[in-house]
C-alpha cells in the first residue's frame, strides 16, 4: 500500500495535548482537604514568619507534584499584596540527581548563568555548601522555598536533607528564611532517613492516599470534555477507566493513561467511538510495555540469565534446576564474550527476577536423602524477552 499521505483528520480527539503526562491543568479535583493543608502548612510564609519545612509521601500519581506547583504558584502571586514579603521557590527534580552533592551542586547552578555553572564534580562538599550559602546570603528574599521532588534517589548520604532546612538555625543564611519541602512516593524512604534529618525536615507531614474510582472518574471526565470530540466516548468507558486504575493502584496519571491509550487504539482502528473493549486492549498494552521497559533495564548478567531461562523454555527442558541454567548461562556469556559471574551470585539474581514476577520457582523434595532444591520457569511469555532483550 506505501505511504499514506498526512491528512489533517481527527474524529476521536478534540486536543490530545491534554491527555499527556506533561499538560498542566489549573486545577487539582478531588484533593481539597489535602489543598487546605498544604496552604496551612505554607501560611507562616505568607504571615513573614519563618516557614515549616513541609514533607509530602504519597504512591506515585497522587497528585503531589501538581498540588505543590498550584500551591506555590499561588503562593507566589498572593504575595505580592504585602510589601514587606518577597518569596522565591527553587524547584529541582532529584530523579536524575543522586545524590546530595549533586542537590547541592544543581542548586548552586540555578543561581549561576550557564556559562559559570561549576561541574558535577571535582570541589569538596564543604565547598560547594559555602557557594550555596554565599547565593543564598545574595539573593536579598525574604524566604526562599526549596522543593526537592523525588527525593527518594538521594541514596544513603542525606546531608543536604540536614543542611537546608537548618541553614537559618545554624546561621550559615542571615537575611532569608529557608524552607525545603521534600516530595517523595517511596514510604520506606521517610522511615531510613536520620535521626537528624527527620527532625528538621519534618516539621508538617502531608500524606496523599491513593484515589479511589470515583475521584478518578471525576479528573477523567474533566480532562475528557477538553480532549475527546463531542460524543466519541461511550458511556462505560471513563468509569472503567477509574475501576482500573483505582484497583490497580489508585493513580491518576494511570487512568490518563489508560483513556489516552484507548482513545489512540480507537483511532488507529477507524472506530467512530471509543468502547470499553479498547480500555481492556489499552490496559493490557500498557502492562506488557510496563515489563519490557523493565526487562530492558535489567542488569546485564541477569538479562543473560533470562535469556538462558527463556531459550530452556522454548527447548522444553524447564522446569529446570539453577545448574542447567548457569550452564548456559555460561556458554552464552562465552558466545557474547563477556566474563561470567559466580554461581552464586546468579543465584541472587534469580532471586530478583523471582521477585520482579519474571522467573517462578517450585519447591521438591527428594526425601531424607535427596534434600530439597528448587526448580525453576519463565513466568511471562519468551515473546516478551525476545521483544525486550537485545541478547537473543
Ligand atoms: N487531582 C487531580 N486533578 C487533576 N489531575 C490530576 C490530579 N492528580 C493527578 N493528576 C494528574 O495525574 C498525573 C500525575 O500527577 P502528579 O505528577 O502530580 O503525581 P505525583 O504524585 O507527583 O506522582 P509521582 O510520585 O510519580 O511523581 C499528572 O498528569 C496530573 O496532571
Ligand atoms: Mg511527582
Amino acid at each position: 500500500m506505501g505511504l499514506e499521505s498526512f491528512t489533517r483528520n481527527d474524529p476521536i480527539f478534540a486536543d490530545e495535548s491534554v491527555l499527556r503526562d506533561n499538560y498542566r491543568p489549573t486545577e487539582l479535583i478531588e484533593r481539597d482537604a489535602e489543598l487546605s493543608a498544604y496552604q496551612s502548612a505554607l501560611r507562616p510564609v505568607i504571615n513573614g514568619a519563618p516557614p515549616k519545612n513541609i514533607f509530602i509521601y504519597g504512591q506515585t500519581g497522587v497528585g503531589k507534584t501538581l498540588a505543590t506547583r498550584l500551591v506555590s504558584d499561588r503562593l507566589l502571586e498572593d504575595q505580592r499584596q504585602y510589601d514587606d514579603l518577597e518569596i522565591k521557590i527553587v524547584s529541582l527534580n532529584c530523579k536524575s540527581v543522586n545524590s546530595s552533592y549533586q542537590i547541592a551542586v544543581n542548586l548552586v547552578n540555578t543561581f549561576r548563568e550557564p556559562s559559570d555553572y561549576i561541574p558535577s564534580t571535582g570541589y569538596p562538599p564543604s565547598r560547594i555548601y559555602q557557594m550555596l550559602w554565599d547565593h543564598l546570603n545574595a539573593l536579598g528574599a525574604s524566604h526562599l522555598l526549596v522543593i526537592l521532588d523525588e527525593i527518594d534517589s538521594i541514596g544513603t548520604n542525606d546531608d543536604i536533607l540536614y543542611e537546608l532546612p537548618r541553614a537559618n538555625d545554624n546561621e550559615h543564611v542571615d537575611d532569608t528564611y529557608i524552607g525545603v519541602i521534600g516530595i517523595s512516593n517511596d514510604f520506606t524512604f521517610r522511615d531510613n532517613l536520620s535521626a537528624r534529618v527527620k527532625d528538621s525536615l519534618c516539621d508538617e507531614e502531608l500524606h496523599f492516599p491513593p484515589y479511589d474510582a470515583n475521584n478518578l472518574r471525576h479528573i477523567l471526565e474533566r480532562r475528557a470534555e477538553k480532549a475527546f470530540r463531542e460524543g466519541v466516548l461511550e458511556e462505560g468507558v471513563i468509569p472503567l477507566c477509574a475501576a482500573r486504575a483505582a484497583n490497580e493502584s489508585g493513580s491518576a496519571r494511570m487512568a490518563l493513561q489508560l483513556l489516552y491509550k484507548a482513545g489512540d487504539l480507537a483511532r488507529q482502528r477507524d472506530a467512530v467511538s471509543v468502547c470499553e473493549a479498547f480500555v481492556d486492549e489499552a490496559r493490557q498494552l500498557l502492562e506488557e510495555g510496563k515489563i519490557k521497559d523493565e526487562l530492558a533495564r535489567l542488569p546485564v548478567h541477569s538479562k543473560v540469565t533470562l535469556r538462558a531461562l527463556t531459550n530452556l523454555h522454548k527447548a522444553g527442558e524447564t522446569p529446570v534446576k539453577r545448574r542447567d541454567i548457569y550452564a548456559l548461562y555460561l556458554k552464552l556469556c562465552d558466545e557474547i564474550g563477556s566474563d561470567p559471574v559466580t554461581d552464586r551470585t546468579i543465584h541472587d539474581r534469580i532471586s530478583q527476577l523471582r521477585q520482579k514476577g519474571f522467573v517462578e520457582a517450585d519447591e521438591r523434595n527428594d526425601g531424607i536423602s535427596g534434600g530439597s532444591y528448587y526448580l525453576y520457569d519463565l513466568r511471562i511469555i519468551p515473546e516478551m524477552v525476545d521483544e525486550a532483550l537485545d541478547l537473543q
